[in-house]
């Protein structure tokens, strides 16, 4: 079988396959939907267009979907977060080899540029024979933006031009749909029509569809993985706890005992990633514009401060808010000699590495990829982990098999839910049902040696609840 592809190195396969043994053996929700929907395949026709980080975990999740019976073409949704052994792993497939590939097709590898980026999202998107994908499964959005973007700006009859205003990454999307229009004008009118809906893995990506579907504009329906509580209070919170220590490890190995570490939102991701700061000993101290979030981390015992009044004590930054403009680059240019300054919210946009790049007389070393040094005229510099990007799946590989197999069993469950029932979703945005969650939860329970207590007929009565859950209200918060 021959199919199209793109990765750094087919011969890394068995790597990335002896990889995708272990990390099976710690992702008990996907390999239980594979038992529980292998026979059935009610994936059977999907088409999916996957973009999200391609790592070993990916791979596993790649697999689950082809097991239930959907083809799927895959693009990382980040330039520095695919695992180029998993990449190889994915296209090969567990019966291929490198000469001979019966895997997926796969545009992803280690270190893309802006341009080669959104070919490859383009690429997931494009399927043999003039087709296009009917399902997608984004990470952040940027799938989903190309195919609205592209529907709205075919319809006004041209890209806008690009200005001055327009981000580096957004004038090379400009670029890419402008390219895609001149070869084929309808290519997005198509491609949205064929598409049945999107789930999303993350809080930026949901954020955006949000917009779209309160302007009126989603084109299909939406499942919100993000908010299935078995992935935000997990994935974003335990995952984030796990893998920002990893990325600080691998990029600079600077001991964080003693340190002072500041943490730039107090959602999940920074709950997760002050609680790991903090067991490694460090001070930390937490930024917020929200004042429930701010009155948590203080009940937490973290200092809540303003940047500006904590730039000349602080030796390690994380940017955790989805927000934009938080590190600015006058911030930089003033924070203590040698400081490490980091983000693992979704976009590159929350410290402002287009502004740090315009202070005049500022240099640039690279200590190794993804680990820069910068250095101002007066001699302090600073240490920027994958030029602003999410660190932890630019400096390490991101979360763990277990924590990532409680939010791929909601993915999973999110593309059966809008693939088999048609007509039953409308462009709107939609998290899953609760008893669906509590299924992810307890798909996971027996690996840990988890006893569940079991209400009797009386007590769940008591309760107001059924013996079989689910057992909280919808508004219930955890
Ligand atoms: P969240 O909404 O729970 O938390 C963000 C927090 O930042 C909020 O409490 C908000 O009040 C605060 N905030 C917003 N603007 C701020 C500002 N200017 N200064 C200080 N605080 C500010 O969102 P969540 O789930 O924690 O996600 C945060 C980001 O991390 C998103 O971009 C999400 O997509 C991304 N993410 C990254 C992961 C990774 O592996 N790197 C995993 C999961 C999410």
């Amino acid at each position: 079988m021959s199919f199209d592809h793109k990765v750094r190195d087919l011969s890394l396969a068995e790597a990335g396959r002896h990889q995708f043994r272990l990390a099976e053996h710690e992702m008990p929700g996907l390999m239980s939907l594979r038992e529980e929907f292998g026979d059935s395949q009610p994936l059977k026709g999907a088409k999916i267009a996957g973009s999200l980080h391609m790592t070993v975990q990916t791979g596993v999740l790649i697999e689950t979907l082809t097991a239930l019976g959907a083809e799927v073409r895959w693009a990382s949704c980040n330039i520095y977060s695919t695992q180029d052994e998993a990449a190889a792993a994915a296209v090969v497939g567990p019966d291929g080899t490198p000469e001979d590939p019966k895997g997926v097709p796969v545009f992803a590898w280690k270190g893309e540029s802006l341009p080669e980026y959104w070919e490859c999202t383009n690429e997931i998107l494009t399927w043999p024979n003039g087709e296009g994908p009917n399902m997608i499964l984004d990470d952040g959005g940027d799938a989903t933006m190309l195919v609205h973007k592209g529907r709205e700006w075919e319809a006004a009859g041209q890209v806008p031009p690009t200005t001055d205003a327009d981000s580096e990454e957004f004038s090379v999307f400009k670029d890419l749909v402008r390219k895609t229009l001149a070869e084929d004008p309808k290519k997005w009118t198509k491609i949205s029509e064929g598409i049945k809906g999107v789930t999303e893995e993350t809080t930026t990506g949901v954020h955006r569809l949000y917009e779209l579907a309160k302007a009126g504009e989603l084109l299909f329906p939406a499942i919100n993985v993000n908010d299935s509580v078995t992935k935000s209070k997990f994935d974003n919170k335990y995952g984030c706890r796990h893998s920002v220590i990893d990325g600080l490890n691998r990029a600079t190995d600077v001991l964080i005992g003693g340190k002072v570490a500041v943490v730039a939102g107090f959602g999940d991701v920074g709950k997760g990633v002050a609680s790991a700061l903090a067991g490694q000993g460090a001070r930390v101290i937490v930024t917020e514009v929200d004042p429930i979030c701010a009155l948590q981390a203080a009940m937490e015992g973290f200092q809540v401060a303003k940047l500006d009044d904590v730039l000349d004590i602080a030796d390690i930054y994380v940017t955790t808010t989805g927000c934009y403009d938080v590190i600015t680059a006058d911030h930089m240019s003033k924070m203590k000699n040698k400081a490490i300054v980091s983000n693992i919210g979704h976009f590159d946009n929350e410290i402002d590495m287009a502004g740090l790049a315009k202070i005049p007389g500022v240099k640039k070393v690279e200590i190794k990829p993804q680990v820069h040094e910068w250095t101002f005229e007066g001699g302090n510099s600073i240490i920027v982990l994958s030029e602003g990007r999410l660190m932890n799946l630019g400096n390490a590989t991101g979360h763990p098999s277990f924590v990532m197999s409680n939010s791929f069993a909601n993915q999973t469950i999110a593309q059966i839910e809008i693939f088999t029932k048609p007509g039953e979703y409308k462009n709107d945005v939609y998290v899953l049902p609760k008893h669906l969650d509590e299924k992810v939860a307890r798909l996971h329970l027996a690996a840990l040696g988890v006893e569940l207590t079991e209400l009797s007929k009386a007590q769940a009565e008591y309760l107001g609840v059924d013996v079989a859950g689910p057992y909280k209200p919808e508004h219930y918060r955890y």
